[in-house]
């Protein structure tokens, strides 16, 4: 082979990687931004990035965009596979350099070959998001674009994991392929997302907001529950994303990683002992309950900024990977309420799907009562956790701290809904509602009765909390398995994930349920 060719290959590589040139890279850096490739080679292992489609060039002709200077090779989309942590994953990210990052149809064709080829060797995909939405110049091929990627996102949902950083603008029906994605992570103060920006809210509603305030990082982590994570930096989001992956498998076939741990597996916390206050309404922060028992007290939190009064995230224990769901009493008294119901249900969900072990804490007085619950269907909502929870068949092991009450016992992974391990402090409360309510029910006309209303109520509150508010009634039934000692958390749990490991349990065969969305 002539050397002309090896040099025209060359010339032609390096052209594609100019994206749109020296002057909207520049454009790029001064908004504090990195160039697409720039931003894989920190999220991937260093040197692994293998790109493809990088000749691939737009098809379109109007509006003057046959030009040679219209044409960017590989267009507006980076795209290839790598490894993070020795372990492949399928990427792309969008070049904000060439059309604004805007999705082109060959832009759209680049992303669903490399998540075909994901789907078929079994890897994550993982799409950096940087783009001003349709390519305005080819119209309705632009909008079929999407619909392709939205239709292999969905296929995808279940059998490999999908993850997307939002790194920019990502407007309009854009937004729908990252939120067909399990994880959302954004970077505060330069990324948005939004189905219709300021200026349409403006006009049709007369709204005044900023980009920010209506789709900032801090808007969907913490107001709509869009997004799981928000990083400071474009950096800080990737180096996030990376540990996150530690925690899942490449796909549903696959077990999550173990790593053998350094922190003893029977290690034992005397704190716990005594971190449930006396006081049935004082509260404490769960996540230091967790951080006592998993590894090295490392707990990976997703959407720590939303409906707060419940917890969920990622830890390992003894090595293996788990999910974590658990009422938070430091906030609301760790009430279920619409927004922790759907954000523990899509949690449980993931977990299922990907084969990892459910730990769930549990401390809950009950659903919320009020007419805005209710009105804004907290029975449906709930609804959605009690089926996530119900068709989950990954290991389940639960551990009542405090309260389990009313509905929110059933709810919150019990024996009758296939828990496998039910584990209950001697702390544990575990009745129909709270002593104050029963009594107040059950003996309303003596207490209307009594001469001393206030002395006799507190009697019958001590006989009923001697009676039901403990979690010997449950465990006379077998409801719970064992009442063990705080301390012995950690043990007891890493021995059940030990016995679970080949735990097999099967829904009915059917084309799939129907989740009360
Ligand atoms: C083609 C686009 C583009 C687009 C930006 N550009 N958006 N080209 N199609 N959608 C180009 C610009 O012409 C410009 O080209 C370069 O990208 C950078 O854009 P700027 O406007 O200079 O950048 P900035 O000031 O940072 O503003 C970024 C932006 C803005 C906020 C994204 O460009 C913008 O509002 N774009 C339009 C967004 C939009 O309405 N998209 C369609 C949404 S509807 P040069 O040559 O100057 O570098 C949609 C439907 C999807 O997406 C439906 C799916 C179901």
């Amino acid at each position: 082979m002539s050397t002309d060719k090896i040099d025209e290959l060359r010339a032609q590589r390096e052209r594609s990687l100019q994206g749109g040139g020296a002057k909207r890279v520049e454009r790029q850096r001064e908004k504090g931004k990195m160039l697409a490739r720039e931003r894989l080679e920190l999220l991937l292992d260093p040197g692994t990035f293998r790109e493809v489609d990088s000749f691939v060039v737009h098809r379109e002709t109007n509006f003057g965009m046959a030009e040679d200077d219209k044409r960017f090779l590989g267009d507006s989309v980076v795209t290839g596979w790598g490894t993070i942590n020795g372990r492949l994953v399928y990427v792309f990210s969008q070049d904000f350099t060439v059309f604004g990052g805007s999705l082109s149809e060959v832009h759209a064709a680049k992303i669903c070959k490399i998540m075909d080829m994901a789907m078929k060797t079994g890897a994550p995909v993982i799409g950096l998001n940087d783009s001003g939405g349709a390519r305005i110049q080819e119209g309705v091929a632009s909008l079929g674009g999407y619909a392709e990627i939205f239709l292999q996102n969905t296929l995808a949902s279940g059998v490999i994991p999908q993850l997307s950083v939002i790194m920019g603008p990502c407007a309009g029906g854009a937004v729908y392929s990252p939120a067909l994605t399990d994880f959302i992570f954004m970077v505060k103060n330069s990324s948005y997302m939004f189905v219709t920006g300021p200026d349409v809210v403006k006009t049709v509603t007369n709204e005044d907001t900023t980009f920010e305030e209506l789709g900032g990082a801090m808007t969907h982590n913490a107001i709509s529950g869009v997004a799981h994570l928000a990083a400071d930096t474009e950096a800080d989001a990737l180096i996030l994303l990376r540990e996150l992956l530690s925690f899942i498998p490449q796909n549903n076939l696959e077990d999550a990683p173990y790593e053998p741990p350094v922190d003893d597996p029977l290690r034992m916390d005397e704190r716990l002992d005594t971190i449930v206050p006396d006081n049935p309404n004082k509260p404490y922060d769960v996540t230091e309950v967790i951080k006592m028992i998993v590894d090295d007290g490392h707990f990976y939190e997703i959407q720590e900024h939303y409906a707060r009064n419940i917890v969920i995230g990622f830890a390992r224990l003894g090595g293996y990977s788990v999910g974590i769901v658990a009422n938070q009493p430091a906030v609301l008294a760790g009430v279920l309420d619409i927004n922790a119901s759907t954000k523990a249900a899509r949690f449980v969900r993931f977990c299922d799907c990907f084969n990892i072990p459910l730990i769930t804490f549990e401390d809950v007085p009950g659903f919320l009562p009020g007419v805005s619950q209710e009105h804004g269907g907290i029975i449906r909502h709930g609804a959605k956790l009690l089926y996530a929870f119900c068709e989950a068949t990954v290991p389940k092991i639960t551990i009542i701290m405090r309260k389990a009450y009313g509905g929110a016992y059933d709810v919150m992974s019990s024996k009758h809904i296939r828990g496998d391990l039910n584990l209950a402090w001697p702390t544990a409360e575990i009745a129909v509602m709270g002593p104050d309510g029963a009594v107040s029910i059950i003996f309303r006309q003596e207490l209307a009765e009594a001469e001393d209303p206030v002395a006799r109520k507190a009697e019958l509150v001590a006989e009923y909390r001697e009676r039901f508010a403990n979690p010997y009634v449950a465990a006379s039934r077998g409801y719970i398995d064992d009442i063990i000692e705080p301390r012995e958390t950690r043990p007891r749990l890493i021995n059940a994930l030990e016995v679970l490991r080949n735990k097999r349990d099967n829904n009915p065969p059917k084309k799939h349920g129907n989740i009360p969305l």
